[in-house]
């Protein structure tokens, strides 16, 4: 098992891929608290995590929240006696829309949750890895953090922060025993994405080089690669899990 006797939290894990990566990562042995603002879908993956004979908490974690993210940290310490990884993964879209029209309150919102909300967890969790002389994090960026995404603004901006935000603390805290990563996902088939109906799937299945879209599981692999032992050498790094669109 590649999490074996590791506590680890993981940010908007109720459902799509952060509750797959929930999941796979328990099954790898680590202790799992399930963070998110989704009450309801929150413990239903706590349960399935139990019910399959691992080990996982919910605390409901809004991370634009400062005192929230500080306690969901203090939590995992408190439990476990130490935090050892950390994925931080809740995160959203605006509507699209051309920039001219993006309102301000939209652009507020995506970055909110999407940038200040990983910096929050980020710090939190910083503060405890430097505390007890190590840890790993992975953020979930986007290919929108790598590239041009028209029509997706606030979405694009907050990715390519998180981007610089995972580049920026590999190398502040290499010296320190903790790993940042990131992984940069293309477009995944989470429960979201299945409700835009089989049409509009095929259309964006036929803009990827390989033809089909990413499963949650494929993301979850990459997350859990990342945390692990295996990728000792490995920080600083945004790895693509997209099929190739990145190279097209
Ligand atoms: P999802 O909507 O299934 O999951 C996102 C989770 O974040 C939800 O459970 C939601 O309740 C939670 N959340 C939202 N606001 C929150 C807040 N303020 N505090 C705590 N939790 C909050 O979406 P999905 O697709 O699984 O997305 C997960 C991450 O992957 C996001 O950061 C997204 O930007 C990223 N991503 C998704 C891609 C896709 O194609 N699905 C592609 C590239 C990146």
């Amino acid at each position: 098992m590649l999490l074996e006797g590791k506590s680890v939290l993981i940010t908007g894990a109720s459902s799509g891929i952060g509750e797959t990566t929930a999941k796979r990562m328990a099954r790898e042995g680590a202790s799992v608290l399930v963070a998110d603002v989704n009450d309801e879908g929150g413990k239903r993956v706590v349960d399935e995590i139990t019910t399959d004979g691992g080990t996982a908490v919910f605390l409901h974690v809004d991370v634009t929240d400062e005192a929230q993210v500080d306690a969901m940290v203090a939590e995992a310490v408190s439990r476990w006696g130490r935090l050892d990884l950390a994925v931080n993964n809740a995160g959203l879209a605006e509507q699209p829309g051309p920039m001219h029209e993006l309102s301000t309150e939209a652009w507020s919102k995506t970055i909110a949750i999407d940038l200040t909300g990983t910096f929050l967890c980020m710090r939190a969790e910083l503060r405890q890895f430097v505390t007890q002389g190590g840890g790993a994090i992975v953020n979930t960026a986007s290919g929108a953090g790598l590239k041009a995404t028209p029509h997706l603004t606030a979405y694009s901006a907050a990715k390519h922060g998180v981007v610089g935000l995972t580049r920026t603390a590999a190398i502040e805290y290499v010296k320190q025993n903790i790993r940042v990563n990131a992984v940069a996902p293309g477009t995944i088939l989470t429960p979201a994405m299945k409700n835009f109906g089989d049409d509009q799937l095929k259309v964006w299945s036929e803009l990827m080089p390989s033809g089909r879209l990413g499963t949650t599981e494929e993301v979850a692999a990459g997350i859990v690669w990342l945390l692990s032992d295996q990728a000792s050498y490995t920080t600083g790094s945004v790895l693509e899990i997209d099929g190739g669109y990145m190279q097209a």
